[in-house]
């Protein structure tokens, strides 16, 4: 499925399997310096961003689900 995202103002058309989390493509397919998961589970808050303003866990949410959002990383706030 093809995805769109805007991180940290740049635009990221992207191939996502269905089941890949926020997480995982931030860090594989857009490349963010230092991006990293740190828990199985979604407790520690290290992979945390904003999702159009809001901030979430990336870890929890799929890929899928923020195709349009604009993601900010903890790298640009
Ligand atoms: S990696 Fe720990 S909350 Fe997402």
């Amino acid at each position: 499925m093809r995805v769109m995202l805007i991180v940290d103002g740049e635009r990221h058309n992207l191939d996502a399997d269905t089941g890949r989390t926020l997480a995982d493509v931030l860090g594989t397919e857009c490349g963010i310096a230092g991006y990293r998961v740190a828990c199985p589970d979604g407790t520690c808050g290290a992979c945390a961003v904003t999702l159009d303003g809001d901030e979430i866990r990336s870890c929890l949410m799929l890929a899928v689900q923020a195709d349009g959002a604009k993601v900010t990383t903890i790298g640009d706030r």
